[in-house]
Order: C-alpha cells, then structure tokens, then sequence
C-alpha cells in the first residue's frame, strides 16, 4: 500500500494526459502528491481533462504535438525553467490506426506511426534523463506498451511494430541509465475500456468484433483505466526501486494465450 504523500515533492509529467489511460495516471499521481505536468495536443480537452482532477492538486497543462522532436524539445525546457526537476516520466501517448494489410503500409504511415508511438517516447525519455541526471534524481520512466506487441493480430503491423520498438527500446534504456538508478518499465495494457471502446460498442459489427475479443481475456473482462494506471504508479514509486527493464503485462491474462 503506498502512502498518500509517496510522490510529494515529486514532478511527474504524463504524455496523452486529455483522456482515457492518461488522464486516470495523472489523476492518481495527482492524488499521491505529484505535481503533474499533462501533455497533449489540445489545450482545451487538457483543461477539460484538468477539470477531472480534484481542485487542490498541482496540476499544469502543456499543449504540445509530440511526434515532433523540437516541440519536445521545447516542452522539456519549459519543464527544467518553470519546475527545474522531473522525477518519473510516463510516456502513454500512442496511437491507433486503422487495419491494413501487411503490404499496404506506406513510408508515410510507417514514419507517422513510429513518430508518434515510439520516437516521440525515445525524445522524452532522452529528455527526462538529462534533466535527472543533470539533478541526480534516481528518476522512473514507465512506457506504456501494448498486448498487440505480445499477441499478434493480422491487420495491425505497423502498430505492433511502432509498440515492439518501444518495448526493446525501454529495455536498452534500462541498461543504459542504471548506473544514475533511473529505472525503465513497460506496462503492457491489454485491451482496455476507455473513450474509443465505448465509441465502438455503439456500432453494431464493431461491437460484435469486441464481444469476440472479450471472450479471449481470461479475466473475463476489458482492464479499467485504473488497472492500468495502478501499475504505473507501483513501478514508479519506491516499492519498486528493484526493478528495471521489466514489461509488465496488465491484460487478465490475454497474452498467456486462448482459455478455449
Ligand atoms: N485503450 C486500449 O485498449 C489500449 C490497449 C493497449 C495499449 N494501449 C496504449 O495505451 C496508451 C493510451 O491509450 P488510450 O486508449 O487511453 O489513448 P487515447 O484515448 O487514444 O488517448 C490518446 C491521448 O494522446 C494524445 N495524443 C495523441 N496524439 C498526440 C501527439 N502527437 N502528441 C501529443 N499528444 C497526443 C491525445 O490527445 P490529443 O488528441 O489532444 O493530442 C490523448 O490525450 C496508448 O499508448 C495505447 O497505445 C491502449
């Protein structure tokens, strides 16, 4: 059990922070004392976002695209000015795309996807781990992964690929910045109900596309916002100060494979 003020003093900073997975990490930093920088690309679904999180916590709001190295790199100087530290780094942004075929992706989607879901994260963490060196802050980064890069599925290579980058790539990382005890996980979500699975259910054959793959989690259900966001808080706070390079899969057991 973590204490209310685990994160007190502590600057969290949490990418594609306006919805779903994002916004339930910064809620729950928030609440364990964190002062929490959210990030996306729209000012007013953040302060909508913002507005979610109980009133007296110390929240900002940063409006930045970041599939784009020098917005990153200026959303990191902001950071070192007006707060001078940051203390863990949750890199959830990540997006889906529609179904190809394996030989249908462009050089275009294949940049777009990797830009977004795996360079994007690479910057920040290159980012964060100056900043915590420069301090010697023994920092935590938590990348937010996929089941898609543990369970694949036709239709969705550049996505699994974009995610299995990241995966390999947090691990390096891990090696990499042990000797400042900064420390590297993945959480892997499985599928997970938030915004876009809500949005999906009101179709029809898209609905019945979920119902199939609800059969597969062996749980028996779509992990909550809060599943997900319970494991990153765990691996970035002091009851995890052993582990690094870990991927964590938060799935009820959807990538351990069928149960029928
Ligand atoms: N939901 C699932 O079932 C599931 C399953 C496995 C893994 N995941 C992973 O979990 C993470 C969160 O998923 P989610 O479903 O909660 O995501 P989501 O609802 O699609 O939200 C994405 C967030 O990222 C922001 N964003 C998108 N592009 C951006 C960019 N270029 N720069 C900055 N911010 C950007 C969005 O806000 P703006 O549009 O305002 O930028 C939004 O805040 C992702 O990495 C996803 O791959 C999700």
């Amino acid at each position: 059990m973590l204490q209310t003020n685990e994160f007190s003093g502590k600057v969290v900073l949490v990418t594609g922070a306006s919805q779903g997975i994002g916004l339930e990490i910064s809620r729950q930093f928030a609440q364990l004392g964190a002062e929490v920088i959210m990030v996306a690309r729209h000012e007013e679904k953040l302060a909508q976002a913002k507005a979610k999180i109980e009133p007296n916590a110390k929240v900002h709001i940063r409006a930045c695209d970041l599939s784009d190295r020098e917005n990153i790199r200026d959303l990191f100087r902001l950071v070192r000015e007006d707060l001078g530290r940051i203390d863990v780094l949750v890199n959830n942004l990540g997006a889906f795309s529609e179904k190809l075929e394996w030989n249908a992706i462009d050089h275009e989607l294949w940049m777009k996807t990797l830009d977004t879901n795996t360079l994007s994260a690479y910057f920040c963490m290159v980012e964060a781990a100056d900043i915590m060196v420069a301090n010697g802050i023994s920092g935590a980064i938590v990348n937010i992964g996929s089941s898609s890069a543990l369970q694949l599925k036709r239709g969705r290579l550049h996505y699994s690929v974009s995610k299995a980058a990241l995966h390999t790539l947090s691990r390096v990382a891990a090696l990499d910045l042990a000797k400042h005890q900064i420390r590297v996980n993945v959480v892997s979500p499985g599928p997970t109900q938030t915004e876009a699975v809500d949005q999906r259910m009101k179709d029809p054959v898209q609905r019945e596309q979920e119902e199939i793959r609800l059969r597969k989690i062996p749980l028996g259900r779509y992990a909550s916002t809060a599943d997900i966001a319970n494991a990153v808080v765990f691996l970035s706070s002091s009851k995890a100060q052993f582990i690094t390079g870990a991927i964590l899969p938060v799935d009820g057991g959807y990538t351990i494979g069928e149960t029928v």
